[in-house]
């Protein structure tokens, strides 16, 4: 008999979340795919089947709504039942780009909820819902470690990722491990979106950004593929539970060594 193999992968209609989706399809994985926007999660659950899920649920939420959060998890435990494992990868705040000055109350609460609030609320829920042991992945940046002027909102407010799987894989060994991925620039909409906001903001050719700030930070030379950092993330979830409440850096070199 062969193990199941269920997952939830949220932030999945584009991007990170999607590409690791992807992976998992191609492993035969059942899926429940969230996000907010229905059209997007219809035609990513479309291109999963094509890829080899062999189930694919959607369950459209808002990562930044308490209620939605509880809905998702909840029914993707009982539409599947279970989950073997759950990747969040998340959207970006509002406000971003922006400075630590230009950034207000609202957008420290919104990206509170967005990335802390709801990371929380998924592993409680599985730890007391959830009837097998969750392989969990954590979608973050490598630029939390030195947070960078337009990305000060999310960077700092994702810091705390790092030490919620530690805890939460120490504190439930028999029902969670999770490991967090430190990202360095990947080649996604959402990121393309950032760097075209910045372009804008400063009245340069967003290539230009691009090329400068993305594939001129990396000593590759390049800046990352989805679809490889999908099946780094797959190859995670399924490997030795040793590898737990880690944080991981797959940022193409892009961190200078530390002083
Ligand atoms: N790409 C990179 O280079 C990079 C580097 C470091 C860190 N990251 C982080 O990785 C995560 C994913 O980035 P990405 O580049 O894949 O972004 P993306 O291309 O914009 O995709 C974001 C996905 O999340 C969903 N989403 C956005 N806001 C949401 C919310 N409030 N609730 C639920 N779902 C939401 C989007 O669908 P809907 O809009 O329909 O909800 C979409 O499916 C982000 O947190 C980003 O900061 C990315």
């Amino acid at each position: 008999m062969t193990a199941s193999r269920r997952a939830l992968v949220t932030g999945a209609s584009r991007g990170i979340g999607y590409a690791i989706a992807e992976a998992l399809a191609r492993r035969g994985y059942e899926l429940v795919i969230s996000a907010r926007g229905v059209e997007g999660l219809r035609r990513a659950a479309e291109s999963l089947r094509s890829a080899g899920a062999s189930r694919v649920v959607v369950a459209p939420g808002d990562l930044r709504v308490r209620e939605d959060v509880v809905r998702v998890v909840s029914s993707a435990i009982d539409a599947l039942g279970g989950l073997e494992a759950v990747v969040m990868s998340y959207g970006n705040p509002t406000c971003e780009p922006c400075t630590l000055t230009e950034a207000g109350w609202e957008d420290w609460l919104e990206a509170s909820s967005l990335y802390l609030a709801s990371t929380a609320t998924v592993l409680r829920l599985l730890v007391e819902r959830n009837p097998v042991k969750a392989s969990v992945i954590l979608v973050s940046s490598a630029t939390y470690l030195e947070p960078m002027a337009p990305l000060v909102v999310a960077d700092v407010t994702r810091a705390g990722l790092v030490k919620l799987a530690r805890l939460a894989s120490r504190s439930y060994p028999e029902k969670l491990r999770v490991n967090v991925l430190l990202l360095g620039s990947y080649d996604t909409p959402g990121a393309r979106a950032t760097i075209e906001k910045l372009a804008r903001r400063r009245g340069v050719d967003p290539e230009e950004v691009w090329r400068r700030e993305v594939v001129g930070r990396s000593p590759l030379g390049r800046a990352g593929d989805p679809r490889e950092l999908g099946e780094l993330a797959a190859s995670i979830i399924e490997s030795t539970d040793y590898l737990s409440g880690a944080a991981i850096l797959v940022d193409g070199l892009m961190t200078p060594c530390s002083p």
